[in-house]
């Protein structure tokens, strides 16, 4: 059972989550994505392969990507800072055709000037989409709720949905290709080495580790989430994976057990103190010392896995705070696949983009 966590009860915007999660990529377009529940297993697997085929465009030089979305222009709205997502979102809206405009919202935050509604109202008559990285889940629900154009989560405090795409294409590209045809033509998800993929989360029950969970679990992956007590993840969210998990074939433990890292194909780690956290910085620190990945760790998590996979893969959403949630050698180790992450970054959002502002 999850432990106690610190997060206060999410309660999702009902209007904004009326529509039932898109079975396909089709019917994504024209909608919102602020949370993974918004998607099911064949809409991610379909959009995954979107984003292999647009990444595969881009290494050949190629020009299917540059006019999905001709003369389509969206806005980047960030209360906080960025380097991965606004980078990729603004270079990938120019790679399919679009452009990008961004705007730097730190230094007040959506809803001071003038109401969320009213900015909504007016930013859908000039543009074709919003994407916003926000301090609340509920402004940008709210923001969704009243704007007629989609709104992309770039990162709010709960959920990182662009990041937990990007962190299951990631592993996906490690599946057992010789039996992915029929896993694909029933709908199975993947495997790695003849097996269910086993993800280990160490550290802070945050936004990232949300969306990581929704989207392991939607694809058939188990993950084990590894937290100090009173900073697992959110109550709310460990019971939509639960449901998820039934449906899909996958699987969720959550513990503050060190020991549960054993055999893992992939150990994922974030900061332990999230943008916006600063004040509990020093707290923080000490909570989560004894949750450090370091090589020990990873000896750990790839022990009992098949010698053909290479030993557990280090994950990270990035920045990494070098030295504190991960030592340098694990980070620049060859199986570090953390470049791979923020790579993917781009191609997920714009399988996304072009699904979600398709012609
Ligand atoms: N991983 C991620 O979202 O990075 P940025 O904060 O740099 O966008
Ligand atoms: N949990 C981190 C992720 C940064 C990409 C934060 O919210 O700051």
């Amino acid at each position: 059972m999850p432990q106690i966590s610190n997060h206060a009860p999410y309660s999702a915007n009902p209007i904004v989550h009326a529509l039932p999660a898109a079975r396909t990529l089709a019917e994504l377009r024209g909608r919102d994505l602020l949370t993974l529940t918004q998607l099911t297993k064949p809409c991610v697997l379909e959009l995954f392969a979107l984003a292999t085929r647009l990444k595969r465009d881009r290494v050949e030089r190629g020009d299917y990507a540059r006019r999905l979305l001709d003369n389509r222009t969206i806005i980047l709205i960030f209360e906080k800072a960025s380097l991965r997502t606004r980078i990729t979102f603004e270079t990938g809206a120019g790679l399919l055709g679009a452009r990008a405009i961004y705007m730097d919202h730190s230094q007040q935050r959506l809803g001071v000037r003038e109401s969320i509604k009213d900015y909504g109202k007016n930013l859908e008559r000039w543009l074709d989409a919003i994407v916003a990285r926000v301090y609340s889940q509920a402004a940008i629900e709210e923001l969704a709720e009243h704007a007629a154009v989609p709104v992309i989560n770039a990162l709010s405090d709960r959920f990182h949905p662009c990041q937990g795409l990007a962190d299951l294409l990631t592993v996906y590209e490690r599946r057992d290709l010789e039996t992915q045809s029929r896993k694909d033509e029933v709908g199975e998800g993947f495997a790695i080495g003849g097996e269910q993929p086993r993800i280990a989360y160490v550290g802070d029950g945050n936004n990232v580790c949300h969306s990581l969970m929704h989207a392991a679990v939607m694809l058939g992956c188990h993950i084990t989430v590894i937290t100090p007590k009173n900073y697992g993840p959110e109550a709310g969210v460990v019971a939509e994976c639960e449901g998820l998990a039934k449906t899909n074939g996958g699987s969720i433990e959550v513990t503050t057990k060190l020991a549960a890292v054993e055999r893992h194909h992939a150990v994922y780690t974030d900061v332990w103190v999230s943008m916006g956290q600063a004040d509990e910085e020093g707290k923080r620190l000490k909570v989560f010392a004894d949750y450090q990945i370091d090589g020990d760790l990873m000896s750990k998590a790839s022990s009992g896995l098949p010698a053909s996979w290479g030993g557990a893969k280090f994950m990270h959403c990035l920045p990494a705070r070098r030295g504190v949630e991960v030592t340098d050698d694990v980070i620049d180790a060859p199986t570090s696949i953390v470049y791979d992450q923020a790579e993917n970054r781009m191609h997920a959002q714009n399988a996304l983009m072009a699904a979600i502002l398709a012609k």
